[in-house]
């Protein structure tokens, strides 16, 4: 996806997938700055351990307390930083990191491209209290969810993000547990990692809440085949989409923040679909 949008804008760039362990993300994160990186996208689990590492943290990482996105920049003789993928010329005298969080809006961006879901007034049923689901929680509530219910594995996690959004958007009417089953919600939006396994069963509990309930169904999971989640929730009649508008959308902004260019999505939406199909 990166690299097909990289080539189709021109650039001299080439965009690698390593595997770090948290122990070794900062100096992960040095060698990439000695090296002159342009930038760097973090996945689970760095996403929280960089936040602590990253010299600058722009308003998106500091708002959801997350980094997936880092852009290094360079000081130049007159002491303006600029973007390393932006630098026009001249002697880098230092390069430090920012980091950004381009995750949080790629959800609201899916919800409305791929659902036609707008999360204002809306009411979700949201399940997982990971860092996926903390940041989607927190991002619907920013957006003006009317209403919440926040479903965990373990119910400890959900009531610490409950309180966070309670102090923080005290209009939404936030939840611990499953709507009444007789009730209906706008949307279900899985965010626990439930379904990255082909035998995965459904993270929702339809002995709870039946699916049927919802307009919508949202799995952040992203494969091939369809989740048993999704499956349900096309039987039942409801608008189902996975997470690879998702996907696409912190990717595009991230490709963006280091290139100060509108990427081509179109051609990362191919590339990441292609990609996805033969894997
Ligand atoms: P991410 O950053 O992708 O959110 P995470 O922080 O490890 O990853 O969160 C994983 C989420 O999936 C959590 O909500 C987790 O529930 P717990 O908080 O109880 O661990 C949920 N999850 C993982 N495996 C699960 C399972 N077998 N059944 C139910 N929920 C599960």
């Amino acid at each position: 996806m990166q690299n097909a949008g990289i080539a189709e804008m021109g650039l001299d760039w080439r965009y690698i997938a390593f595997e770090t362990r948290p122990d070794d993300l900062a100096a992960a994160i040095e060698g990439a700055r000695a090296m002159r990186y342009i930038g760097l996208n973090l996945t689970v689990p760095h996403k929280l351990l960089a936040v602590d590492l990253v010299d600058e943290l722009d308003e998106s990482a500091r708002t959801w307390g997350a980094v997936n996105t880092v852009m290094f920049e360079g000081r130049d003789e007159a002491g303006e930083w600029r973007p390393l993928g932006q630098w026009p010329g001249g002697e880098i005298q230092e390069v430090r990191t920012r980091g950004f969080n381009t995750d949080a809006d790629a959800i609201t961006r899916s919800l409305r491209e791929d659902l036609e879901c707008e999360p204002k007034g809306a009411s979700v049923l949201l399940l997982g209290a990971g860092g996926a689901g903390r940041v989607a929680a927190l991002k619907l509530a920013a957006e003006g969810v009317a209403r919440l219910w926040l479903v965990n594995r373990t119910e400890s996690k959900a009531a610490q993000i409950a309180d966070e959004i309670r102090a923080a958007h005290p209009t939404v009417e936030v939840n611990v547990g499953h709507p009444s089953p007789d009730m209906q919600v706008d949307l279900i939006l899985n965010a626990t990692s439930l379904g990255l396994k082909p035998t995965d069963p459904s993270p929702l509990d339809e002995a709870q809440f039946p699916i049927g309930n919802a307009r919508a169904v949202y799995d952040m999971v992203y494969r091939p085949e369809k989740t048993a989640l999704l499956q349900a929730a096309q039987s039942a009649d409801c608008r189902i989409a996975d997470g690879t508008g998702m996907l696409l959308w912190q990717g595009v902004k991230a490709l963006e923040i280091w290139s100060g260019k509108t990427a081509p999505a179109e051609t990362m939406r191919a590339a990441l679909e292609r990609h996805l199909r033969n894997d």
